[in-house]
């Protein structure tokens, strides 16, 4: 199969990548991250998650956040819903995209969402089917495709199994996710094959995680069989909070990197998006996890 021509690129660093900060970071600083990303070019960005503060404080600022941003047009705005709860507080934000997330795991759902996989798709039905009707494009983020912090390693048919519960009450899309990042290309096309029993290629995306650097593998791994649509972190951000000692995202910087040197459209402006990643890597002050971005940054320090 040819690799896409295109790739559309969801920067997940506003929300994976923030929630796991411990040092408070101000609404105002993660709705400037989003205004950098979507003057980047970004067309879609996971902006916050509607969960509980008690869980993950740092998201506790979602309605604030999601006010402040100055919409731009073209750019899609997705945000994390657990449950009805969640749902309805979100809708008030007026997102284009809300996101289910289970597992694969039965030991992570649990720790993660604090219900079984069966329990977990209980509960998402009625958010699915409001969402719906409100015409909210649905996502399914499906975590521990390949490996489990609690249970190890993950067969296929688990995440196939999952992934046909998700078609079964109505999620449009959903996100194979490589959580811990443990992941190697054979095993992530495993898990991409069994979810495209069930979902069509366009409704398919991936998700890695960078803990053991193979995320970019990973992604290469994925485009070779068709799958054009990933999400990515800023400057490599992130991180579960119940995933302990799994890193961030695959660096959105790399990705668009590694896509330009391929010849394949992003339609992200990598020189904006480093500078991005420079502005939320300064607030939390360490440099971007980003290869690329620091590369690219030693080499215009020495222009
Ligand atoms: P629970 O305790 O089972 O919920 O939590 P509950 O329905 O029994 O309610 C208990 C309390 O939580 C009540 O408050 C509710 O009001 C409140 P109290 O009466 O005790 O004061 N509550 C909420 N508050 C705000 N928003 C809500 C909400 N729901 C209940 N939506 C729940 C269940 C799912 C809410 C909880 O487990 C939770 O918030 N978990 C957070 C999980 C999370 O955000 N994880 C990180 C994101 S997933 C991820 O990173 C993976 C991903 O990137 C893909 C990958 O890499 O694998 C997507
Ligand atoms: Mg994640």
């Amino acid at each position: 199969m040819p690799y896409p021509s295109k790739v559309k690129l969801v920067d997940v660093g506003p929300r994976d990548g923030l929630q796991n900060e411990k040092q408070p970071v101000p609404a105002q600083v993660k709705i400037q991250l989003v205004h950098l990303l979507q003057d980047a070019g970004l067309r879609e960005i996971e902006v916050t998650s509607f969960v509980s503060p008690k869980w993950v404080p740092q998201m506790a600022d979602n309605a604030q956040v999601m006010a402040g941003v100055q919409r731009k047009a073209g750019v899609r705005y997705s945000v994390l819903t657990p449950n009805m709860q969640g749902f309805e507080a979100a809708l008030q934000s007026r997102p284009d995209e809300i996101v289910v997330f289970g597992a694969a795991s039965e030991a992570f759902s649990q720790r993660n969402i604090n219900c079984s996989i069966a329990e977990s798709i209980e509960r998402f039905a009625p958010v699915v089917a409001a969402a719906r009707a409100a015409g909210v494009y649905v996502r399914g983020a499906m975590s521990c495709t390949v490996g489990c912090p609690y249970e190890g390693d993950i067969a296929p048919e688990r995440v196939g199994y999952l992934a046909g519960l998700m078609k079964g009450i109505g999620v449009q899309h959903v996100g194979v996710a490589d959580t811990i990042g443990v992941g190697t290309p054979r095993k992530v096309q495993a898990a991409m094959q069994a979810t495209l029993q069930h979902y069509a290629l366009d409704d398919v995306s991936g998700h890695f995680h960078d803990t053991y650097g193979q995320a970019l593998a990973n992604t290469l791994a994925a485009l070779e069989m068709g799958v054009w649509q990933f999400d990515a972190s800023v400057a490599g951000l992130g991180g579960c909070p119940y995933a302990k000692g799994a890193t961030g995202n695959v660096a959105t910087e790399d990705v668009v990197y590694m896509l330009q040197g391929m010849g394949i459209d992003t339609g992200v402006d990598l020189d904006k998006l480093i500078d991005a990643g420079v502005f939320i890597s300064e607030f939390l002050q360490r440099k971007p996890q980003s290869r690329a971005a620091l590369a690219l940054l030693n080499k215009r320090s020495a222009a």
